[in-house]
């Protein structure tokens, strides 16, 4: 099939058509004439896979990484990092639109392009390590991943090695790296209950890496650190392999900032992960946290005790069950992709605080909950570019409340 790419799709892949029919193609540019197979068809549209450039945009560069195109991380490298920014402002634009928002966005791009994600999931599948090719289950090998950071690259084939040297591809399905400044973290997470020797790997690596293991959601230190620690805001912040963490610290850095300067009054944090955001408010104003996970909850409770910080309170539960019974002047919500729960977004309305932020990785689900959140007005709009040269983004919405402000 032939086609000439008129837009972009919500993930950045180009949008082209044949006999009427939309059809989404990864790694193209706008104005390209491309040649390319089929691979999904649907009713409404249909997916392509990129064969041949007929005609090349002037804005087309050489991919860094060889994996690119291939391992399903990255969507952008055929473009400037200039250029993704302005196709996910765009993309972004779309979808505020759907608001009735036409307002101006503020942008906060990534100080690094590459080299500044602190998280990395390698899967293992059959005799193969590495990640999924896109949209499939499929493993693509890799040595190395150029946008993580250079601790997790430089650990990717000695892990390979020590998997195959000791044929432990029966029992490990997961392999999670975080790094944190000259420390990271391997955590395997396995599907059988095995003993296996990591003193070789560790040795390999060295004194600045901690290897865990993790089997039926239960996990064990093996070797080397325990734990990452991080100064942030003044506080003593420690990371376990399992919990969730922001990927981009210089951009995280930056959204929490902004946070900080628009809360007004006393503050109920939903959704608060392992705790670090609602620690740094309390220097602040009283917060209370709330989180479903019991690693988040656990960490977050240490934080708190460790920082011995008094105007914070972490409670372990669904935001659906307990923000209801919680009072406070500003509402944070961080939820997942899915977004909000009905619920939730019926309790935020009938809640009227003063202020709300909404911070969402997922500009769709982010639209769909706006439009249920009564009472409240958009103020203010940001982009963070927290996930750099791949198609996702994060996005960050502030409310006002007319009535109560
Ligand atoms: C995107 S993360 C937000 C983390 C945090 N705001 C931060 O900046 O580090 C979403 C968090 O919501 C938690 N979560 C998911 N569903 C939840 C629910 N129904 N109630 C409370 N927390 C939930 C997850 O465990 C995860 O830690």
């Amino acid at each position: 099939m032939e086609t000439i790419i008129e837009d972009y799709g919500y993930d950045g892949e180009g949008v082209g058509k044949v006999n009427g029919k939309i059809c989404f193609i990864p790694y193209v540019i706008k104005g390209e004439k491309v040649r390319f197979k089929i691979v999904k068809d649907k009713s409404k549209f249909c997916i392509g896979e990129l064969v041949e450039i007929l005609t090349k945009s002037p804005k087309r560069i050489e991919a860094r990484c060889p994996y690119f195109a291939k391992c399903g991380g990255c969507s952008y490298q055929q473009i400037s990092y200039e250029e993704e920014i302005l196709i996910k402002e765009q993309l972004y634009k779309k979808q505020l639109a759907k608001v009735g928002f036409k307002g101006e966005i503020n942008v906060f791009k990534s100080p690094s392009a590459y080299r500044y994600r602190n998280k990395l999931k390698l899967f293992v599948n059959g005799d193969k390590i590495g990640f999924k090719y896109r949209g499939t289950d499929k493993i693509c090998t890799i040595d190395d991943c150029l946008i993580c950071k250079d601790m997790i690259g430089k650990a990717i084939k000695p892990i390979q090695d020590f998997i195959s040297g000791n044929n432990l591809f029966n029992c490990i399905e997961l392999i999670v790296m975080r790094q944190e400044g000259n420390e990271c973290l391997i955590n395997f997470v396995l599907n059988k209950d095995r003993k296996i020797n990591y003193q070789g790997l560790f040795l390999l690596l060295g004194q600045n890496y901690g290897i865990y293991q993790t089997y039926n959601n239960k996990s064990l230190h093996i070797y080397g650190i325990k734990y990452l620690k991080k100064y942030e805001f003044g506080l003593m912040c420690k990371f376990y392999p399992s919990s969730f963490h922001q990927v981009n610290e210089e951009v995280c850095q930056k959204l929490y900032q902004e946070i900080l300067d628009s809360i007004v009054g006393s503050v109920i944090n939903c959704y608060s992960g392992n705790g670090v955001l609602s620690a740094i408010i309390s220097q602040q104003t009283s917060v209370t946290g709330v989180e479903i996970g019991e690693i988040e909850h656990q960490e977050a409770e240490e934080l708190k005790n460790a920082n011995k910080l008094i105007n914070m309170i972490n409670i372990k539960g669904d935001c659906a069950k307990v923000l209801p019974t919680l009072n406070g002047d500003t509402i944070i919500v961080d939820p997942p992709r899915a977004g909000l729960d009905k619920k939730v977004c019926e309790v935020i309305s009938k809640k009227n605080c003063k202020r709300l932020i909404y911070v969402s990785c997922n500009s769709a689900t982010l639209v769909r909950d706006v439009k249920l959140l009564n009472n409240y007005r958009i103020e203010k709009v940001y982009l963070f570019d927290m996930f750099a040269r791949t198609g996702e983004y994060e996005c960050m919405i502030i409310f006002n409340n007319d009535k109560n402000i």
